[in-house]
């Protein structure tokens, strides 16, 4: 019997953080943005990051075997450049660059995950907090830079949802949109690109203000994107046509789901409909890896917070007075939930 069974799988997830590490050190190193549009020797690019010879060869043919870097000829004369991919999305001059992801998983997430079995054992969070901080956002929001790496890091897992959002919900049958938990205005400045007729509010807490709005400005979308401060347990939320909250609701317990779930539908007009932009889990739990990793990742982040399935979301949203449901797949393993008033 075991003849015809196959270890390669697990072997593969077993090793999956040696391709994982190779990539995110990649980005730390700051590779691909040295590349740029150039070709370099291994020995000219390892001397450009100020690398020992050691592992040069290594490092670069493991990033052209996995995909991450071409490579033009063989042995030391090869010349390594940037795949299209590398080039558009981990270069840092390029417009579309979601490196802060990689770089907040290298700085933060990939040490606090080594503490997995710890979260299983004790249900609480292995990052920050474990070491003394204070929970996720008051830890993030008490240096600049941190919150700013995390929340490019956001941008990064989100812009090809947004953009996918923007193309498949019916915005042209709305006018105004609250973006709740909106970090760096990221979906209103990729659906108002889109849409030209919406205004839109991002609403976050306060340290996040002048952030969005440096991106906003940046953006040339003053006059229709208004950034907002405050507090989304404490403070009525923005009111529109249509509410969103990307991958928030996912931060937070049961009881706080729900709060923010009423909040929303108090805070649309009547026939707006609600969007939550997340993971979500396949009913049956059987299918979407990545949503019930993302999960557990809340695990470790939150202690307290967990991914959820559709129908968990239909559940809460009739609770709070919705009546209509639908869901669109968005890109990879991301949907959109909606909930219409
Ligand atoms: C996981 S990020 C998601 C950001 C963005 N919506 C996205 O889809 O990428 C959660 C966001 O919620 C914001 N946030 C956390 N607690 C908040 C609160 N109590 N009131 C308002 N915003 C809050 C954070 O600052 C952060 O921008």
């Amino acid at each position: 019997m075991t003849e015809q069974l196959n270890p390669a799988h697990i072997m593969q997830t077993a090793t999956a953080f040696w391709a994982s590490k190779v990539l995110l050190t990649a980005v730390e190193l700051d590779l691909f943005t040295t590349l740029g549009d150039g070709e370099w020797s291994a020995s000219q690019l390892g001397q450009r990051l100020g690398l020992h010879p050691r592992g040069t060869h290594d490092f670069f043919d493991a990033l052209v075997a996995l995909k991450f870097l071409d490579r033009d000829g063989d042995g030391p004369d090869g010349k390594y450049r940037n795949t299209p991919e590398t080039a558009a999305f981990l270069n840092r001059k390029s417009p579309a660059y979601i490196g802060g992801l990689p770089e907040m998983l290298n700085a933060r997430l990939f040490a606090f995950w080594n503490d997995l079995g710890t979260a299983l054992k004790t249900g609480q969070p292995q990052n920050e907090v474990r070491r003394g901080g204070k929970p996720l956002f008051e830890e993030l929001c008490s240096s600049e830079a941190r919150l700013g790496t995390f929340l490019e890091a956001m941008s990064g897992f989100q812009a090809a949802n947004f953009s996918v959002l923007a193309e498949k919900f019916p915005f042209d049958n709305y006018r105004t949109v609250s973006d709740v938990g909106g970090a760096l205005a990221l979906l209103s400045r990729i659906v108002g690109a889109r849409h030209p007729h919406l205004t839109f509010t991002s609403f976050d807490l306060r340290p996040v203000e002048p952030l969005a709005r440096h991106h906003i400005r940046a953006a040339g979308m003053d006059g229709r994107i208004n950034a907002v401060s405050g507090d989304f347990f404490r403070d009525e939320l923005p009111g529109a046509d249509v509410v969103t909250m990307g991958n928030i609701l996912h931060d937070w317990n049961l009881d706080r789901k729900k709060l923010l779930i009423r909040k929303a539908y108090d805070a649309l007009t009547p026939g707006g409909a609600f969007i939550a932009i997340e993971n979500l889990i396949d009913d049956a739990r059987r299918e979407n890896a990545f949503g019930l990793l993302m999960s557990l990742n809340m695990l470790i982040e939150t202690g307290d917070g967990f991914d959820y399935t559709g129908a968990d979301f239909q559940a809460w949203c009739t609770e709070a007075g919705f009546t209509r449901f639908e869901f669109i797949g968005l890109a990879g393993p991301t949907s959109a939930a909606i909930a219409y008033k």
